[in-house]
């Protein structure tokens, strides 16, 4: 693979503040971005770091500050070696990059609301937009760019913000662009609409899109487009890990599930019958097996069978996506773009604002999307100028 964005630029830092910051997928995105910085590896996965986006004035790699909130306290450069241990890590990777895991664990301030927590709605999101100006502002950066990377929470109930939307609404507070790279609430709840169309802020989500979704996206249009006829599509997913866990309670899951047969539903057409589960399986640690089973009719009514098995390490597959989103999002803060963006559906479940559903017209708009960031000066440029 070629890496055609530099990363040694030496432009102004951005900060990323992540929701969930000592979890899987958090953990291996400051690892992953510390690894590829230092030359140890090679950005694989990372569709920014692919010629279509060279030259559209990315943050680069050595430029991120990573902070963030969570309710856990175990520090960051021992859930690193759990994760190493585990394989879904290199080995002795988080020794060598041990000043950056300690630098990231430094800007991580406690996420809430924590069991018994006494504060209300208000204080909470007016003690996490702190946070965040507080970290903006220790580091001097130009921008932060929150990204929730926390469990996924169970369907709202319409009771309140859920924790989830307490942070979206922080990052608006902070004046921070936005990010949801999971099915939960966030942005997308009433209390919000108005806030976030008047923020005059960029975001984008919901739920990133690594295995079967994304296999998905790919293989429906396929059916669609060959005028076969699906009438089954039935999916199983197993897998541990803390996302394993958090989807074990079945109103979690409801979430999850519904943005992996939006995707059916979009791209077919018509809904198939069948249905998407989720099983915890601890032992399987941060991998996943995702089993899709689809029956479709050929010419003349013939039935047959598609089936396929996904095997994938969920951090790994996630993790450099959220460094391409956090990257592209900043980008489009500083070109002064606002509202969904919908050029970045590429990367979700169930992408906001008016986006296409098939995986490869979302590539056109995604590189579309970085076209337009080419020709919109970055802000160094621009005042250098004038
Ligand atoms: N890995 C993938 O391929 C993938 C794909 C799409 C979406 N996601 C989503 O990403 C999220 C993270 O996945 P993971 O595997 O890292 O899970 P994880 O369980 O390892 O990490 C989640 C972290 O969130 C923290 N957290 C929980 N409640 C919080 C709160 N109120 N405030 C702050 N922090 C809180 C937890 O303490 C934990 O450290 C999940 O919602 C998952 O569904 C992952």
């Amino acid at each position: 693979m070629s890496v055609s964005v530099s990363l040694t630029d030496s432009r102004a830092r951005v900060g990323v503040w992540l929701i969930g910051a000592r979890g899987s997928v958090a953990t291996t995105a400051v690892a992953g971005c510390a690894a590829v910085t230092a030359g140890l590896h090679a950005p694989v996965g990372m569709v920014t770091e692919t010629p279509p986006f060279a030259e559209t004035g990315l943050p680069a790699l050595s430029s991120l500050v990573f902070g963030g909130h969570d309710t856990l306290d175990c520090p960051l450069p021992k859930r690193a070696e759990a994760l190493a241990a585990g394989g879904v890590l290199p080995h002795g990777l988080p020794a060598a990059i041990a000043a950056e895991l300690a630098a990231a664990d430094r800007g991580i301030r406690p996420g809430g609301p924590l069991p018994g927590d006494t504060r209300g709605p208000e204080e909470l999101i007016e003690t996490f937009a702190a946070d965040i100006r507080d970290f903006a502002r220790h580091h001097g950066l130009t921008r932060t760019v929150v990204v929730n990377v926390a469990s996924t929470e169970p369907v709202a109930d319409g009771s309140g913000l859920p924790p989830s939307s307490l942070y979206a609404a922080a990052a608006l507070r902070a004046g921070c662009p936005y990010v949801n790279f999971t099915p939960s609430t966030g942005l997308h709840h009433p209390a919000l609409t108005d806030l976030a169309a008047s923020s005059g802020l960029p975001y984008a989500g919901r739920d990133g899109k690594t295995g079967q979704t994304l296999l998905r996206s790919v293989l429906g249009p396929m059916f669609a487009q060959r005028a076969l006829a699906v009438r089954a599509w039935s999916g199983t997913n197993l897998l541990g890990g803390g996302d394993g866990a958090a989807l074990a309670d079945p109103a979690a899951a409801a979430a999850k599930n519904a943005g992996k047969e939006r995707v059916l539903t979009d791209t077919l057409g018509t809904t198939p019958e069948g249905e998407t589960h989720i099983d915890d399986v601890p032992a399987l640690g941060d991998w996943k097996t995702a089993w899709d089973h689809v029956t479709f009719d050929g010419f003349l009514g013939t039935r047959m069978t598609l089936q396929t098995t996904w095997q994938g390490c969920d951090s790994a597959l996630a993790a450099p996506l959220v460094l391409d989103l956090a990257r592209l999002t900043a980008r489009a803060h500083e070109a002064g773009l606002t509202g969904p963006l919908a050029g970045l559906a590429f990367y979700f479940k169930d992408p906001v604002g008016d986006a296409p559903s098939s995986l490869g017209a979302q590539y056109e708009a995604l590189t579309g999307f970085a076209q337009r960031l080419r020709t919109t000066p970055e802000a160094g440029r621009a005042e250098g100028a004038r």
